[in-house]
């Protein structure tokens, strides 16, 4: 028996009800506003509201793919992210709970810093490779936070993408090559009592580039496709002149000059969303594959980073008729419809990130989104629709 081909059927992007406008910090900081569009790479970053995080910002996108794709088939949930809610219960229940999705689905989140999505990824692809009825949910889902006043702050950001896995996908099929490298480096983490991650930013984009490096030569030594056969590049984008690093490192590294058109295809998102650590690749993806080019039968190159640190290189090939399923107008909607906040109104923000589980909090739904976090009782999250 012939296995079917496996990949991603449908994907959808949610992300926060409020924006930071890079100009504004520029003049906060006393910055020049060329480092950030220029040297970083970023106009913008989405900023969580007091009933936001990332169990919201996963519901909303999952919810678009359940209203077209229904539940059926869906056995397994997989939540990937960095900023867990929790030590111990899934983020993925509470948007289980609040989808009401039927009691029959395995509920697990993952977490290797940014890259835990493409393990969601990959852990899907080999279940319905055993069973190929079934079809899998996976949501990354995060809100990038570092201290203010230090370099890391411009790189900050929230989103997330759910993504339906299925046999004979209609937006792409997952290639069966993957190449991957883990190194134990110091570049970025998060210790259990801090709620913005340690960074050691120049050591984090020389790690970010072995990895690329590692990662590729595995994939080229399990068979991968010839880098002249990959027409776009994915490269995980902590800010979206690093992908544009990775693209060029990886030429050098390879030995072929690779046209940065490539790569700036996929750019246009992460430019206004800022880091979105998990969902950050697949935001990447969903940029290229809503924006204006005809990409049927093109293949992807994605590579996957997440600090600490695991490296993936993998690839997708777009199907034809994949527009049918791409959201191009809904994405645009998401991110031309926040609202624009001042520095002193994300300052306050952020300072809500390190809020006491102790204390017992009733938290209005106050943000244009279509779920809230409600504040917390009994030491418990809750979580309410709009
Ligand atoms: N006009 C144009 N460009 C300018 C400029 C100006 N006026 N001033 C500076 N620049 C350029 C610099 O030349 C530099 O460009 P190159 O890297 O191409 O040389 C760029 O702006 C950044 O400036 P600095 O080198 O001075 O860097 P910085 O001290 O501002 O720090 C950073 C940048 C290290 C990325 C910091 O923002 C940071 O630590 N961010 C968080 C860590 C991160 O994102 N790491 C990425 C790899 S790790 C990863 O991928 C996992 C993850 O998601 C976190």
């Amino acid at each position: 028996m012939t296995s079917p081909a496996i990949g991603i059927h449908d994907l959808a992007v949610a992300t926060t009800s409020r924006v930071v406008d890079l100009d504004d910090l520029a003049a906060r900081t006393g910055v020049d506003p060329a480092k950030f569009h220029v040297g970083l790479g970023q106009d913008q970053m989405s900023i969580p509201g007091p009933d936001e995080d990332i169990v919201t910002m996963g519901a909303a996108a999952a919810q678009r793919i359940i209203e077209r794709h229904g539940v059926e088939g869906i056995r397994t949930l997989f939540f990937a992210t960095e900023t867990g809610i929790d030590q111990s219960r899934a983020a993925g229940v509470h948007v289980h709970e609040l989808l009401g999705l039927p009691r029959t689905v395995r509920v697990v989140e993952l977490k290797q810093a940014c890259y835990s999505a493409t393990a969601a990824l990959q852990s899907a692809a080999g279940l319905i490779a055993r069973n190929p009825d079934e079809r899998v949910l996976v949501i990354a889902s995060d809100v990038a936070r570092y201290e203010v006043d230090t370099a890391a702050e411009p790189t900050q950001g929230a989103g997330a993408v759910a993504f339906l896995v299925t046999a004979d996908p209609a937006l792409a099929v997952l290639e069966t090559a993957a190449g991957v490298h883990t190194a134990e480096v110091d570049d970025f983490w998060r210790p259990n009592d801090s709620m913005t991650a340690v960074v050691d930013g120049k050591l984090s984009i020389s790690a970010y580039l072995d990895g690329i490096a590692g990662a590729w030569d595995d994939y080229a030594s399990r068979g991968g496709a010839p880098i002249a056969e990959i027409d776009y590049f994915c490269h995980h984008q902590p800010f979206t002149k690093m992908a544009v690093k990775a693209h060029r490192a990886l030429g050098q590294h390879v030995g072929v000059e690779l046209d940065p058109e490539l790569v700036l295809a996929t750019t246009g998102y992460n430019r206004r969303i800022g880091n979105s650590y998990t969902a950050s690749l697949y935001i990447a993806l969903a940029a290229l594959l809503e924006g204006d080019r005809d990409l049927a039968g093109a293949r992807i190159g994605m590579f996957s980073y997440g600090s600490g640190s695991v490296s993936e290189f993998f690839s997708l090939v777009v199907q034809d008729g994949y527009r049918a399923v791409t959201r191009a107008a809904e994405t645009e909607a998401l991110l031309a419809g926040r609202d624009r906040v001042d520095i002193d109104a994300y300052r306050a923000l952020h300072a809500l990130g390190s809020r006491d589980s102790n204390v017992d909090v009733d938290i209005p739904g106050e943000s244009a989104v279509p779920f809230h976090f409600a504040g917390i009782s009994g030491r418990a999250r809750r979580y309410t629709r709009s």
